[in-house]
């Protein structure tokens, strides 16, 4: 047990890709706050950026919580984190046994059982399976010749076909018409697609959720990339914010998903969610400007909370207490939703987070706000506007990204001047 003068010290890994910007911003904020008191006395927190490497499966982790960005995409990574979250007790954000419902088909079923308004979707076998000896004798045998434009006339014109594991829009089309299915259908070859009602939405709503807390923001898919979070608040009445923010939480109640965004189609009040399972989800500074600072803080609030209180990583689904709120008879949409609420706000512990962090807040603003006005900030939209733009677009975008932030730090300067 460590006396009033040493702190208990909390390893934090970073399991990274191409990634410089959010992980700096971490870094740099979590140097800054320093030691926090919690039970037991001080806690004190370092981070390391991981290598990969021969690991046995004997070794054991220097890392207390990773946060992890490579996985979903890299199999040697992903097998060390299931490795070390059934064998070290290593707090992962995301839980690495559900990677495979971020193949956005479980998570549509998981979510249908629930009740909620997933649009009409139709899964097709491929169009060009995968090389395989045996495929052609099972293909001849039992595939059973289907009516493509039958399923769609079903679904509905418009109708979106994507991948049932997609990604970065790869693969994804609006189809107006038959000729236009099937040529996205010829064109899929071996992915393997949804056929999904378009939804003709009036807002797109695209949460981003860390731990208990959520940031709903207004999303503009046909903007580039830069322009596609717009700075906007109030944009859903209260009760459909409200809504959003359960999805959300929902989602990543049911899967174990603590970092993850999710996105919410909204048309006359009623939400659809379309796609909720991005456990990598875009935190990039030039995505996020003005929204960037809130995600930082709210990343290392939660991997704080979860050290400090010993937070045991959960990996079990728990399912059947979510399926018994969408079973249970007589409750309404709405009723329902009210339960899956609790249910989440159990799961992320999400009043003890808040308790814990009211004394500390205020001391976290003021740091994180210091350094975005600062010029260690500056000099870190400018190294990433320079990785991510072309030469003639770095005057243009580094502009605008301050005009941004700058909003951001006057925003924040007259909050926490009234707070
Ligand atoms: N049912 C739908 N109705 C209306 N628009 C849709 C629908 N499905 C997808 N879209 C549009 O297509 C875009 C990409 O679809 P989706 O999010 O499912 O693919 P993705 O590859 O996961 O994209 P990302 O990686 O950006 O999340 C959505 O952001 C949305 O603009
Ligand atoms: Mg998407």
């Amino acid at each position: 047990m460590p006396d009033k003068h040493t702190a208990t010290r909390h390893m934090i890994g970073l399991l990274l890709g191409t990634e410089d910007d959010w992980p700096t911003a971490f870094e740099e904020i979590l140097r800054r706050l320093g030691a926090v008191d919690g039970p037991g006395g001080r806690h004190a927190f370092d981070t390391e950026r991981i290598t990969i490497e021969p690991f046995s499966l004997r070794d054991r982790p220097r890392y207390d919580l990773v946060i992890d960005r490579l996985a979903y995409w890299y199999y040697h990574p992903r097998e060390w984190l299931k490795k070390v979250a059934l064998m070290d007790g290593v707090y992962l954000l995301n839980s690495p046994f559900t990677f495979q419902s971020m193949e956005k088909h479980a998570a549509y079923c998981a979510m249908m059982r629930l009740g909620l308004k997933v649009p009409e979707t139709v899964l097709v076998p491929y169009k060009h399976p995968v090389d395989n000896a045996r495929y052609a004798y099972t293909a001849s045998r039992y595939n059973k010749a289907f009516d493509l434009d039958a399923v769609a006339e079903r679904i509905g014109y418009p109708l979106f076909m994507k991948p049932y594991d997609g990604g970065a829009w790869r693969g994804v089309s609006r189809i107006r018409n038959n000729a236009e299915l099937h040529a996205a259908y010829d064109a899929s070859g071996e992915m393997l697609m949804h056929l999904q009602k378009a939804v003709d939405f009036d807002v797109f709503a695209r949460s981003l959720s860390i731990g208990p807390e959520t940031m709903v923001m207004r999303f503009q898919p046909d903007q580039p990339m830069h322009n596609r979070y717009a700075v906007e608040h109030d944009f859903l009445s209260p009760e459909v914010g409200q809504e959003v923010v359960t999805i959300g939480r929902l989602v990543n109640a049911f899967f174990r998903w603590e970092f993850n965004s999710c996105e919410t189609l909204v048309k006359d009040g009623e939400v659809y969610p379309i796609d909720y399972a991005n456990a990598c989800p875009d935190v990039a500074l030039t995505s996020l400007h003005y929204y960037f600072p809130w995600a930082m803080k709210a990343l290392v609030k939660w991997c704080v909370f979860a050290l400090v209180t010993g937070r045991p990583a959960r990996l079990d689904l728990e399912t059947d207490r979510f399926f018994a709120v969408a079973d249970q008879a007589g409750l309404s949409y709405r009723e329902k939703l009210d339960l899956y609420r609790d249910l989440a706000d159990a799961y992320f512990d999400s009043a003890r987070y808040y308790d814990f962090w009211a004394s500390r807040q205020a001391h976290l603003d003021e740091i994180v706000l210091d350094w975005v006005a600062g010029p260690d900030f500056d000099q870190l939209l400018t190294r990433t506007v320079r990785s991510v733009y072309p030469a003639h677009e770095h005057d243009q975008f580094i502009a605008h990204l301050r005009g941004l932030m700058d909003l951001w730090v006057r925003e924040e300067t007259a909050r926490l001047a009234t707070a």
